[in-house]
């Protein structure tokens, strides 16, 4: 079996920063370098100050202390580490296509083509590529035909190993993964290939969590697993409407149906919306791609998931403008959180991103307050939208540092993130220093109802009539 001694992963993003950490700090006998274009990440995670990693994860900076500069390192040097590596890890990013054909829906796969071209113009030796980042079916045959047609002559073996982490809990996901998937070619240097990479997660993983299969079914596989999984939340998150109507109760609903071990309990939380980089994009991928080949009927099917979250966003935002009297113009609106999800500074379609907007465009002021998220990260955000100038955003918007301080004069409180502090607030406090009534819109359901009720509070949550 091939042995690898140097891998090097393209991209130093939330996926190949904690991956190869874990890779390294697993394989003590494996150098690995992950290489990025963006020198200010790369600085970020050369920092001596290990709070001020790129990414934060529970976790992650215990492993980085651990491995980095003995077999982990950082660099900007690409073509050296591509040239010294046996394996090549391709963890880029593969967002929706902004422009074009299948714009809004197929995933841009311009980054991929730019590692795939300068891996084929520096690889002096025989090397494997492993597809890690999220890719449409069918994608390794185009990095195949770009290696093989412009290289030089070496032999390319690719695999698709397609990430599962979720983020908040990368470094548990990592070390205790329900299932490796590796996909590759039946010849015997696919197979070689295939094994090689195995034995590298066998550092830490039994033979039965690694699964091989063809190389068309691991791609695919990855698209389809984030669709289930969205796919059970706009199920629950559309029924929490219907509950709001009827006076049942989502999170009885949730149990009671997640009690059937068929059904199973889990992801069945309903919430203001999923966000995260990846359930959307890889949804519009599938639905995409599942258009391309006439099947029309597949495509309108899975793209309901995205409809049903949209309307699960909306449906948040209406409810606190009608709830405060159908205006909230000049009102004080605090939002607790903007991460898309707890224990991660990440904010990629936050639910909070598109609750905002809505409320701004009703003139309305927002105070933000994360624990995680930077002041920058949020204007960014907004700006991104481009539903508004700059200066506006940051006339309506402020962020702040003083979670309890904030609610000064605020007409409403919106939970966004379900981060586990907000629950330990001094919510006696909160309630004095807010103008009556005081509105609480809970999105993730995560607040004590009867002590809120009982403080006074108007509180209102996610999948239960008021
Ligand atoms: P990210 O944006 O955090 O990181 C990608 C990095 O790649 C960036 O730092 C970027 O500068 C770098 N990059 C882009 N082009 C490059 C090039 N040509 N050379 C060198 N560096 C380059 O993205 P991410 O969240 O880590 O996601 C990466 C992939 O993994 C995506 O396909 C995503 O769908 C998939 N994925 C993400 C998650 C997640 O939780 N974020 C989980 C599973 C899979
Ligand atoms: C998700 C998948 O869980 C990972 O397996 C996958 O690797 C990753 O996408 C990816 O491909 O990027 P992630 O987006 O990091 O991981 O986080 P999740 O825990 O899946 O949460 C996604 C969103 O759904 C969050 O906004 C979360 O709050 C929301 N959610 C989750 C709910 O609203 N209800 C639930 O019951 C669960």
């Amino acid at each position: 079996m091939k042995k690898i001694n140097k891998i090097c992963c393209i991209g130093a993003g939330y996926v190949g920063g904690p991956t190869m950490s874990v890779i390294a700090y697993k394989c003590p006998g494996i150098e690995v370098t992950v290489v990025d274009i963006n020198e200010k990440r790369i600085d970020a995670w050369n920092d001596k100050n290990l709070d001020n990693l790129p990414v934060y994860e529970p976790g992650l900076k215990e492993i980085v202390a651990e491995t980095r500069g003995k077999n982990l390192f950082f660099s900007t040097q690409i073509d050296k580490a591509i040239d010294e590596a046996d394996m090549i890890f391709i963890s880029v990013n593969t967002p929706t296509k902004t422009y074009g054909k299948g714009k809004g829906q197929a995933a841009d796969l311009k980054y991929i083509e730019l590692c795939a071209r300068n891996i084929a113009k520096v690889a002096k030796t025989d090397k494997i590529v492993v597809e890690k980042s999220t890719l449409p079916v069918r994608t390794a045959q185009a990095i195949k035909n770009i290696l093989d047609n412009t290289g030089n002559h070496v032999n390319f073996e690719i695999l698709s190993n397609p990430e599962f982490l979720a983020e908040g809990t990368a470094i548990n996901d990592l070390l205790y993964a329900d299932r490796i998937l590796i996909g590759g070619d039946d010849t015997p240097s696919g197979t070689e290939a295939k094994d090689a990479l195995a034995a590298i997660y066998g550092h830490w993983l039994p033979d039965n969590k690694i699964l091989k299969t063809n190389i068309w079914s691991s791609e695919l596989s990855k698209l389809v697993a984030n669709a289930f999984l969205a796919q059970r939340i706009s199920s629950i998150n559309s029924i929490s409407a219907l509950c709001e109507k009827t006076d049942a109760n989502v999170q009885e609903v949730s149990k009671a149906i997640g009690l059937d071990s068929r059904i199973g309990p889990k992801f069945l939380n309903a919430s203001v919306g999923f966000g995260g980089s990846c359930f959307q994009k890889d949804i519009l991928n599938l639905v995409y791609i599942a258009k391309t080949y006439g099947l029309n009927e597949v495509s309108d099917y899975w793209e309901q998931v995205i409809l049903i979250n949209d309307y699960q966003k909306r449906r948040f935002a209406n409810n606190i403008v009608s709830s405060l009297y159908n205006t909230v113009s000049g009102k004080k609106i605090v939002f607790y959180g903007w991460a898309f999800k707890k224990d991660t500074n990440d904010t990629r379609e936050s639910a909070a991103i598109y609750v905002a907007d809505a409320l701004l465009d009703e003139q309305a002021e927002i105070v933000v307050y994360d624990p995680k998220v930077s002041e920058e990260r949020i204007y960014a955000d907004l700006d991104y939208l481009n539903t508004r100038t700059e200066e506006e955003n940051r006339k309506l918007v402020t962020v702040v540092k003083e979670p309890v301080e904030a609610t000064k004069e605020a007409h409403a409180i919106a939970v966004l993130t379900e981060w586990d502090e907000f629950k330990k607030y001094d919510w006696e406090t909160i309630y004095k220093n807010m103008l009556k009534p005081a509105f609480v819109f809970d999105g993730r359901r995560i607040l004590d109802k009867e002590k809120l009720d009982t403080l006074g509070f108007n509180y209102y949550r996610i999948g239960e009539g008021a």
